[in-house]
């Protein structure tokens, strides 16, 4: 009896092996699992018959069938690893998705319409003699209000409400509100005479509307030398509206108020879609708010050390997604965050 269980145990443990290598899923080799170890299975068989044998042969037999068992759930485990690597690869493969397709040919990308105004206007005021710099879009309290003179609880700072970060002393760390702190980055950094543009991502707490965003960009411009006046501003200003909007397009500039300019001044552009007759866009004046600009306040010029008795300067700000909505008439703001592949191709 007891030869003939060895046999039997040899016999089942060889078609467990062959069960096994033949699993191909995880399934399977569920299934297969429940055969051998089921009451039904040839393992149990013989355990049973091991109560009917004498006490030697209960050890024999016992510890045989204790080392198969063992030995099959090793191999169960073995088998069941490597069919989870092959399934996961598997179905990796069938859920790829390849992007390439959409555009068409493959790795057929190009810069975002934003990404190419931006480079646009930096090639106006490049070829107009400035060079580009920038600054970090996490700035501190100094760079982004104090030395812009505007000092703590000033109600302009309001305006330019923002995100803090947890960071340093309680508000003094933020996502900058404007491309101005670029200013003071320049001024602290280098002896005037002084020509720059600062184009960069800036953050306001801000809902999103068909004309504003929370996150957004601006490109802001510096001049400081010996000299400067208001005329300077005047003339750059329309030099970078026609150069950049075309031939006919002028820009003015009407009074307003900002902590680091002294006069302030918003300037504005001929409408485009009316082109100064008064639309529905412009609300009927003919003209379309661009950005900020001014002549550089003393304070500020105090505050980087640069002696305002010697140099004076204009500053100028405004947002590159106007101009984008701007030049090619895009009634809604948000559509150069969605990522519609329509507006994508488009441009
Ligand atoms: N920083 C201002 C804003 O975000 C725009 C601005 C106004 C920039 C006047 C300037 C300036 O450089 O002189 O609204």
């Amino acid at each position: 009896v007891t030869s003939e269980l060895f046999d039997q145990l040899n016999r089942a443990t060889e078609e467990a092996k062959r069960g096994l290598a033949d699993a191909a899923t995880l399934d399977q080799l569920a299934e297969l699992e429940r055969v051998f170890s089921g009451k039904q299975g040839a393992f149990n068989e013989i355990s049973r018959a091991v109560g009917g044998l004498d006490v030697e042969g209960k050890k024999a037999v016992g510890a045989a069938l204790n080392a198969a068992r063992s030995d099959l759930k090793e191999l169960v485990a073995a088998r069941r690893a490597t069919l989870e690597v092959a399934e996961r690869a598997a179905k990796l493969e069938s859920e790829r998705l390849d992007l390439s397709e959409i555009v068409g040919t493959p790795n057929d990308g190009h810069l975002h319409l934003v990404t190419q105004t931006r480079y646009e206007l930096e090639d106006v005021f490049l070829g107009m003699g400035f060079t580009v710099a920038e600054g970090p879009e996490v700035e501190d309290d100094w760079h982004n209000f104090e030395a812009l003179n505007f000092p703590p609880g000033h109600p302009a700072r309001s305006s330019w409400d923002t995100f803090f970060v947890e960071l340093g002393n309680e508000e003094q760390v933020l996502l900058r509100t404007h491309t101005s702190p670029v200013q003071i980055r320049v001024m602290e950094s280098q002896k005037p005479p002084i020509y720059v543009v600062a184009p960069g991502q800036v953050y306001r707490r801000e809902t999103p509307d068909a004309r504003h965003l929370a996150v957004f960009n601006q490109i802001e411009g510096l001049v400081i030398d010996k000299g400067i006046s208001f005329s300077d501003l005047a003339g750059c200003i329309d030099t970078f509206t026609q150069a950049y909007f075309g031939p006919g397009i002028h820009a003015r500039l009407r009074p307003a108020f900002f902590p680091f300019t002294e006069p302030s001044a918003e300037f504005e552009v001929v409408c485009f879609f009316c082109k100064g007759d008064g639309c529905r866009t412009c609300s009927k004046t003919g003209w379309i708010e661009l950005g900020g600009c001014g002549m550089v306040d003393p304070n500020v010029l105090t505050a980087v050390g640069i002696d305002p008795e010697e140099y004076s300067g204009f500053a100028f700000g405004f947002g590159i997604e106007r101009c984008v909505q701007l030049r090619h008439d895009i009634d809604d703001m948000r559509v150069m965050l969605d990522n519609d592949i329509r507006l994508l191709t488009q441009f």
